[in-house]
């Protein structure tokens, strides 16, 4: 028998174990040890019933996410193929019990469903993620889950994607008994109690299946919430469907017309997008020069400096997640203003029912406001987050120099200037990184770690774990202007409002981009963000400007007019007391004079250009940013979008997206754009090349790694 399938014996009952590190994956071998041990146990007459059980930190998470990639790639011809086996599980002479810890998700439910019976620890949890995935259960899981928990609770599963714990499994029907203290011992017991009385299948069991008019209002509600939360992802629907043949058809052809919709959304490039966003995440925690050895720092105290916008919202960060925070302002006035909105934050937490009143009274007693450094000696890691000015971050890094203990984290959370200058006004410049958080702070999953020349290992090492404990996915990027995210975003705002100059109107951009699936259309984001805060930066940074080299200019006329977005309830659009966006001919008046001006000639924009300039836009500077090593990985840039940006994660982020579209394609565009606009759409030197050579971004990381 496989290794990765072990079956031993408890007198009467058998125990099969599942034995596929780290989270037990249906991988090739794991399906045929199973069907081997249930023939074992079927054949054995000492054997009156078997559990099923998970080794390690888990009970089976799912098919091989893995092998899915191999089979749209044609390297795998055999497919998922669990159906036989799972009926070979619920047609097996010998009940068989299903006993749950950790996570048995996709085809682990699957698997686990198929068995007659099914036992969980009170921590387990139970889901179909698939639709995380871009695909829906392809094992029978929208068939047999409805015959357990009943159709409205099968949707919300299949189609919402998130796990159940054990004690609301157990009221809804999927768990027959929730087994406090030893799992093993109580799931034999509870096979011996089950032994010799006929054993339910689950395929068979109609009862729950409801009629046509009790089912319609719950696939119509399904249907219409889908298309609002999962915006133009065809696998929430899919399921959907396929949970609705289950209450049409028998279960046999129900599960052929699972199979049908299951391959066409596996081949799809939303499921191989979010494929690519699943290993994403978890390989940006890894950086190919720092080995996992490395010593991480203990983070159990931190400081805080400034309390605006950001200090306040990153207190809040370190409080969530049980670090005791001091926070430092300037003077009092600050001080109290910074701790009103934290409160008036946890408040409106509490309002929406996201935390406790006594979860957020234990974080606000972590906070700890000062106006003095008396105590930042104590303190494991500063997070420094005062106006965007160097002179005066040099000033504050020279005093955290002084009163810090050695080996304290020093990291500021500049959005622009250079952590190395940043550095070496300290005596500890391997001290330095920067924790570039995204603006609301406690809200935004994006943490940009900004790597300096003399950013000691340990500190990096400890900056990227400490982002998984803080809740954020961190991504580290190197040290140049704007970082990688902004760095990036500046063209694509710069392309919406050329756009806009050239006759597209303001409400056309944002749809445009918005139905390609971004959160929200770049202008909108800009009154969002606040558009004061880019002129200020433009204005500081003109001498730079080449001469000759377009620059937008709508924007700075809005800002002439005090229009910096919704703060001042004008921006790109007009905003009522429910912040509501209204289009403002007064805006249109405004852009069509400056263009008249300029001289810029009036067109009619395609929706599909709008996409192509923008999201080319960002394509292009990406890739010089891959090539100059400021990212490690394409992949790494697609994290940052996908988590700071808005950008849709059924398009894999801007990278894969265009690896989707085939570089080539982009390529040539991009050189149809520098013909027509210029210098701003010089081709970047690494796409030129990997279009050319008929290749795709993640071919380049695999070039990188290899010459590693
Ligand atoms: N297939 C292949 N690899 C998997 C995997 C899977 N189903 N689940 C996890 N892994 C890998 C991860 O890539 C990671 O690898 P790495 O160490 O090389 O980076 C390792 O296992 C550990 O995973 P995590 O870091 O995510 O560990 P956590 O403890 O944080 O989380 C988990 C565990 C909750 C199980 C999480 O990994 C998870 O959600 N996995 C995906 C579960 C899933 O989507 N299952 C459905 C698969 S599709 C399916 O079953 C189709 C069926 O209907 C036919
Ligand atoms: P802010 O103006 O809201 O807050 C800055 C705070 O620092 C003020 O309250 C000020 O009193 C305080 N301060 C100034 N000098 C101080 C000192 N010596 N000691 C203690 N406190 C002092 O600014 P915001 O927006 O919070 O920005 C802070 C930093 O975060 C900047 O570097 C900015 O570039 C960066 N950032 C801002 C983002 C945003 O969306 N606002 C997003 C990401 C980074």
């Amino acid at each position: 028998m496989s290794n990765l399938v072990q079956v031993s014996k408890n007198n009467d009952i058998a125990v099969i174990t599942i034995n596929n590190p780290p989270v037990n994956a249906l991988s090739p071998g794991v399906p045929e040890g199973i069907s081997e041990a249930i023939d074992q146990i079927n054949a054995d007459n000492s054997v009156r019933a078997a559990v099923v059980i998970g080794s390690g930190r888990t009970f089976i998470a799912g098919a091989d996410i893995k092998e899915f990639e191999k089979i749209t790639s044609g390297q795998n011809q055999r497919g998922v193929g669990l159906l036989p086996l799972l009926l070979k599980i619920e047609d097996s002479r010998k009940p068989v019990v299903m006993a749950i810890h950790g996570t048995a998700f996709g085809g682990g439910l699957e698997v686990a469903m198929a068995g007659h019976y099914r036992v969980a620890s009170p921590d387990g949890q139970v889901g179909q993620p698939e639709v995380k995935l871009g695909i829906i259960p392809g094992a029978g899981g929208t068939q047999r889950l409805p015959r357990l928990a009943g159709v409205a609770k099968a949707v919300e599963m299949c189609a919402g994607g998130n796990p159940v714990k054990a004690p609301e499994a157990a009221k809804i029907g999927i768990i027959d008994r929730v087994i406090e203290g030893d799992l093993l011992s109580g799931a034999v017991a509870f096979a011996r109690e089950i032994a010799g009385k006929a054993a339910p299948k689950t395929r068979e069991r109609n009862e729950k299946l409801g009629t046509a008019e009790q089912n319609q209002p719950i696939f119509t509600a399904a249907r219409e919430n889908a298309s609002k939360k999962q915006r133009n992802m065809m696998a929430p629907q899919a399921a959907i469907h396929a949970v609705e043949y289950a209450t049409r058809l028998p279960f046999d052809q129900g599960c052929e017309m699972e199979a049908r919709l299951f391959k066409e959304c596996l081949f799809s490039d939303q499921s191989k997008a979010l494929i690519h966003v699943f290993f994403g995440e978890r390989e940006v925690a890894k950086v190919p020069d720092i080995p996992k050895e490395t010593p991480i720092i203990p983070v159990n105290s931190v400081a805080v400096v400034g309390a605006g916008t950001m200090g306040g919202g990153i207190a809040m960060v370190f409080a969530n997640a049980g670090i005791p925070v001091l926070l430092k302002e300037a003077d009092q006035a600050a001080l109290d203003r910074g701790l009103a909105t934290i409160q008036k934050n946890y408040a409106n937490s509490v309002k929406r029912g996201r935390f406790t009143q006594e979860y957020v009274d234990q974080r606000l007693k972590l906070i700890k406001p000062t106006l003095s450094y008396d105590d930042f000696g104590n303190v494991d890691m500063v997070v420094e987050a005062v106006f965007e000015g160097m002179a005066l971050k040099k000033e504050v890094f020279k005093e955290l120099d002084r009163v810090c203990k050695q080996g304290a984290i020093l990291a500021s959370n500049t959005s622009t200037l250079n952590i190395d200058e940043i550095a070496a006004s300290t005596s500890r410049p391997q001290a330095v990184i920067g924790t570039h958080f995204f603006s609301p702070a406690n809200v935004m999953r994006l943490l940009e770690i900004v790597r300096g020349k003399a950013t000691g290992k340990d500190v990096i090492a400890t900056c990227m774990q400490l982002s998984k404990k803080l809740g954020k996915v961190g991504v580290l990027v190197g040290n140049c202007r704007g970082f990688v995210g902004n760095r990036m975003f500046h063209p694509y705002r710069r392309e919406a409002q050329f756009l806009v100059e050239e006759g597209a109107t303001v409400e056309a951009v944002d749809k445009a981009l918005y139905d390609f699936g971004m959160a929200m259309g770049p202008l909108a984001t800009g009154d969002l963000a606040g558009l004061d805060v880019g002129w200020r930066i433009r204005k500081e940074y003109r001498h730079l400007e080449k001469p000759g080299v377009r620059q937008p200019m709508a924007e700075d006329r809005l800002c002439e007019q005090g229009r910096y977005g919704q703060k001042t309830g004008a921006g790109w659009y007009k905003y009522d007391e429910n912040r509501r966006a209204i289009p403002d001919p007064e805006v249109e008046r405004l852009v069509r004079q400056g263009a008249a001006e300029a001289n810029i000639p009036q067109r009619q924009i395609s929706a599909q250009e709008i996409v192509d300039r923008c999201i080319y836009a960002l394509v292009n500077e990406g890739a010089r940013i891959l090539e100059e090593g400021f990212a490690l990985r394409s992949i790494d840039i697609d994290i940052i979008y996908l988590n700071g940006y808005g950008f849709p994660a059924y398009r894999g982020g801007p990278m894969k997206y265009a690896d989707t579209v085939g570089l080539k394609k982009v390529y040539e565009q991009i050189q149809e754009f520098h013909r027509q606009h210029g210098e701003t759409w010089e081709p970047a030197p690494l796409l030129k090349r990997l279009a050319e050579e008929s290749k795709t971004f993640a071919d380049f990381n695999k070039e990188k790694s290899a010459s590693a």
